[in-house]
C-alpha cells in the first residue's frame, strides 16, 4: 500500500493499521526525516520511506518505480496527502497570502490528480485500488472556504476517474472525514466533537478489504454531533 501523507495524521494512522492487517507499506511524504518516527515505530524492514512531494511528477513516477522493485507491485494507494489554509473571498488586506492558496490546490487537486495518474498504470496491472481522501467540507457550501472548493474537486476527481477505470477492476473510494484529531485543525474547530485518526484508517480499511465484486465509492464519517454545516 502507497500511502502519501504518511509521517503523521490519516496517513500515518493508516500505514499503523494497515501494517497490522498485513500490508506492506510504502510511506510517502516531502522529507525523509519526517518519516522516521513511523519508520522506527513499524520497524525499518515493514516500511519503505520514500520523500515525494505530490505536486512533483518526476518524484511521483520515482516513487512507483521503487515500489513496483520493491514489493513486486502496487495494489493499493492512499491519495491523502492535503493541506489546509483558511481563506476569505472578502480580505481587505492588499496583500494576501495567495501563494499559499496555490499551494493548497497544488497539494490537494493537481497532487491527488498526478497520484492517480502515476500510479494508475500500476494498479490496473495488479487489479487494485485507489482510495482519496476528501472531506465533508467537499460536500456543502462553506462561505468563503477555498480548502472547501479543493475537497468538492477530489470528490469530482474520484468519480470521473472511477468511471475512466470502468472495466479495469481498479476500484475507486472517497473517504470524506469530518473534523479528526490531527494537527491540521485549527483553534476554532479544536472545541467541536473530533474523531480520531484511526477512525479514517478503519474506513480506509473497510473499502479496501471488501471482496475484489464490492466497490465502496463513498464513505462520509463525522464525529457524532458534528454541526450540520461542517
Ligand atoms: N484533520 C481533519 O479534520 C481533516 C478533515 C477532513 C479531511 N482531511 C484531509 O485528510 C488528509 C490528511 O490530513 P491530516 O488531518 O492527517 O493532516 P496532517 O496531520 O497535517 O497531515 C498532512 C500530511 O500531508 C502531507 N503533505 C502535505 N503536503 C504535501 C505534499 N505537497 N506532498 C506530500 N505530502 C504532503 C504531510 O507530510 P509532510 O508535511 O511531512 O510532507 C502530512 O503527512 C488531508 O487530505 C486533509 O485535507 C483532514
Amino acid at each position: 500500500m502507497m500511502i502519501t501523507g504518511a509521517s503523521r495524521g490519516i496517513g500515518a494512522a493508516t500505514a499503523r493499521m494497515a501494517h497490522a492487517s498485513g500490508y506492506r507499506i510504502a510511506a510517502t511524504a516531502r522529507s525523509r526525516d519526517r518519516l522516521t518516527p513511523i519508520v522506527e515505530e513499524l520497524g525499518g524492514d515493514a516500511v519503505l520511506p520514500i520523500a515525494c512531494d505530490v505536486t512533483e511528477w518526476d518524484q511521483l513516477t520515482a516513487a512507483v518505480r521503487n515500489i513496483e522493485e520493491s514489493f513486486g507491485g502496487l495494489d493499493v494507494v492512499f491519495a491523502n496527502a492535503g493541506a489546509l489554509v483558511n481563506t476569505s473571498f472578502r480580505e481587505t488586506s492588499e496583500t494576501p497570502d495567495v501563494a499559499a492558496w496555490r499551494d493548497m490546490i497544488l497539494t490537494n487537486v493537481y497532487g491527488v490528480a498526478i497520484t492517480a495518474r502515476a500510479t494508475l498504470p500500476a494498479l490496473i496491472r495488479r487489479q487494485g485500488h485507489l482510495v482519496i481522501t476528501g472531506s465533508v467540507a467537499g460536500t456543502g457550501v462553506r462561505p468563503g472556504n477555498l480548502y472547501s472548493a479543493t475537497k468538492w474537486a477530489t470528490s469530482a476527481l474520484a468519480a470521473n476517474i472511477r468511471a475512466d477505470l470502468v472495466g479495469t477492476g481498479v476500484r475507486v473510494t472517497i473517504v470524506q472525514p469530518g473534523i479528526v484529531d490531527t494537527d491540521m485543525p485549527g483553534p476554532e474547530l479544536r472545541a467541536k466533537p473530533m474523531i480520531a485518526a484511526d477512525d479514517i484508517a478503519r474506513a480506509v480499511l473497510y473499502a479496501v478489504r471488501q471482496p475484489a465484486h464490492v466497490d465502496v465509492n463513498e464513505l462520509v464519517v463525522r464525529p457524532t454531533g458534528q454541526d450540520a454545516d461542517r
